[in-house]
C-alpha cells in the first residue's frame, strides 16, 4: 500500500510530464478556466469524471456527492449550477450516474447507516414514486440498476428545476442537460436519451416519469 508521500511524488511527476509536453499548459490554465461542461456525479472512487471521459484539467466543472443528487436545498450544489451557468457559460450539464452505486443500494435495503440515511432519503423516496414499476422487476442486482437509472432521470428534472436554469432558459441562453449512467463493470458511460433544452423538455420528462412508463421507454439506456 502506498503512502500519503506517494501522491506529492506522484504529483510532481505528474506536472512535470505535462509541462514537458505543453510547457505553456499550467500558465494558461492559470489564466482563466473556460470548461463546456458540467459533471454532477457520484464520489465513488472509480467513476472520476476527468478520467472516464478523457479530459485534462480546465475541461469539466465538476460537482460529486453520494449518489449525485441535486436538491434544491443544498447550497453547495446549487451554488456548483450557478457559477457553471452564469459564470462559466457552460452550455452542457451532465448528470451522470452508476450502475451498482453503493449510494442507491444502501438507500433501499432497509438497513441503518448513519446520518446519511437522511441524504439517501431522497433516492428512497424516488423508488416509492416508481414502486409498482420496480417491483416488476425480479432481479435484485436489476431493479437496483433500474432505480440508479431513475435517479439519473430525477436528478435531471432536479437541475432543470432550478431557477438558475430556468433563468437560463428564459433569457435564451443555450443550456442542454443530460443523464448518463456509467457501467462499473465495462468502464463505458451510457446515454439515457433524457436530454432536456428548455421548459418543453423538463415538462415532457418530467411527465414521462410521473406517468412512468417503460414500454414508452421512459427511461432506458441507449446501449
Ligand atoms: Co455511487
Amino acid at each position: 500500500m502506498g503512502g500519503i508521500k506517494d501522491l506529492l511524488e506522484n504529483n510532481k511527476l505528474w506536472s512535470r510530464r505535462v509541462a514537458a509536453d505543453n510547457p505553456s499548459f499550467f500558465a494558461d490554465l492559470a489564466g482563466q478556466q473556460n470548461p463546456d461542461y458540467l459533471w454532477i456525479g457520484c464520489s465513488d472512487s472509480r467513476v472520476s469524471a476527468n478520467v472516464i471521459v478523457d479530459l485534462a484539467p480546465g475541461e469539466i466543472f465538476v460537482h460529486r456527492n453520494v449518489a449525485n443528487l441535486v436538491n434544491h436545498t443544498d447550497m453547495n450544489c446549487l451554488s456548483v449550477i450557478q457559477f457553471a451557468v452564469e459564470v462559466l457559460c457552460v452550455e452542457h450539464v451532465i448528470v451522470c450516474g452508476h450502475y451498482n452505486c453503493g449510494g442507491v443500494v444502501a438507500a433501499v435495503d432497509e438497513e441503518r447507516h448513519g446520518l446519511i440515511d437522511n441524504w439517501l432519503r431522497h433516492i428512497r423516496d424516488t423508488a416509492n414514486l416508481h414502486a409498482a414499476f420496480l417491483e416488476s422487476i425480479d432481479d435484485p442486482a436489476k431493479r437496483i440498476d433500474k432505480l440508479c437509472e431513475l435517479n439519473v432521470a430525477e436528478q435531471v428534472v432536479n437541475v432543470g428545476e432550478t431557477t438558475i436554469v430556468l433563468d437560463a432558459w428564459d433569457r435564451g441562453q443555450e443550456l442542454s442537460v443530460h443523464g448518463w449512467i456509467y457501467g462499473l463493470k465495462d468502464g463505458q458511460i451510457r446515454d439515457l436519451d433524457i436530454s432536456i433544452s428548455g421548459n418543453d423538455d423538463l415538462k415532457n420528462l418530467r411527465d414521462r416519469l410521473l406517468f412512468h412508463d417503460e414500454r414508452r421507454g421512459a427511461v432506458r439506456a441507449s446501449n
